[in-house]
């Protein structure tokens, strides 16, 4: 995992990061379990909670990185089996709309994401506003497989539309393989979402439409924005 120390010369998009990791915050119930997503967004957000010892009680890990990154910061972390009520989760993206629909993935997490976020009540996004887009598809869209059906998978998508390339060398937390699938403009998120997955092989795809954010947070240099 990214991180970026508080003295590090910040890029508008670092310091949106950072703006709306800690305005989530104040969407946290004091003394509550906290599912906590992945990626350099989060880390602000886990080094925004290290500096609010007692604020939760625990986590529920999105990814073997913010595991660590979570116990480091002194924060217990809890399997999601361990936890009858969840009541927020807070994660990034890799693109967002308006409408709450997110690509996800490009850190490799997407599948404990996806997980966390069916578990929440509540799905808060954060992400800085270069995330923010009209059609999402610019970003290409991770698919988490099976290993030995991905070229089937790849060839599968490919019938259809895009070029699904192999993240080569890239193995998730759950022992699978990565394709991004390049060259999509998707106008019906959820609809795209549900045809993917239904392809043999696939195990995770990293749109969240279906399940979209509840909330949007994006956050520039000067401010956060609420969606
Ligand atoms: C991890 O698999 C992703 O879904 C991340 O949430 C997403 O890539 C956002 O990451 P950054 O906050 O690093 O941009």
């Amino acid at each position: 995992m990214t991180h970026i120390p508080a003295s590090f010369p910040q890029t508008d998009a670092q310091a949106g990061k950072r703006r709306v990791a800690e305005a989530a915050l104040s969407h946290v119930e004091p003394g509550s379990v906290l599912g906590v997503g992945t990626g350099s967004t989060v880390a602000f957000l886990i080094e925004a909670l290290a500096a609010r010892p007692g604020l939760i009680r625990a986590a529920v890990s999105s990814s073997n990185a913010t595991t660590g990154a979570l116990r480091a910061a002194g924060i217990t972390v809890l399997d999601l089996n361990e936890v009858e009520d969840l009541p927020l989760c807070i994660d990034g993206a890799d693109e967002a709309t308006r409408a709450h629909h997110l690509i996800k993935g490009g850190g490799g997490a997407l599948t404990r994401e996806k997980i966390l976020a069916a578990a929440a009540k509540r799905f808060i996004c954060i992400v800085d506003q270069s995330k923010l887009v009209d059609t999402l598809g610019t970003f290409p869209l991770p698919i988490e497989v099976i290993p030995m059906a991905r070229k089937l998978v790849a060839r599968t998508i490919e019938a259809q539309q895009g070029r699904a390339l192999w993240r080569e060398g890239v193995v998730t937390d759950n022992g699978n393989h990565i394709l991004d699938v390049h060259g999509l403009s998707i106008q019906d998120p959820p609809s795209l979402e549900r045809r993917l997955g239904q392809i043999t092989g696939v195990v995770t795809v990293g749109l969240f439409a279906v399940r979209p954010a509840d909330v949007l947070l994006v956050g520039s240099p000067t401010g956060t924005e609420i969606i």
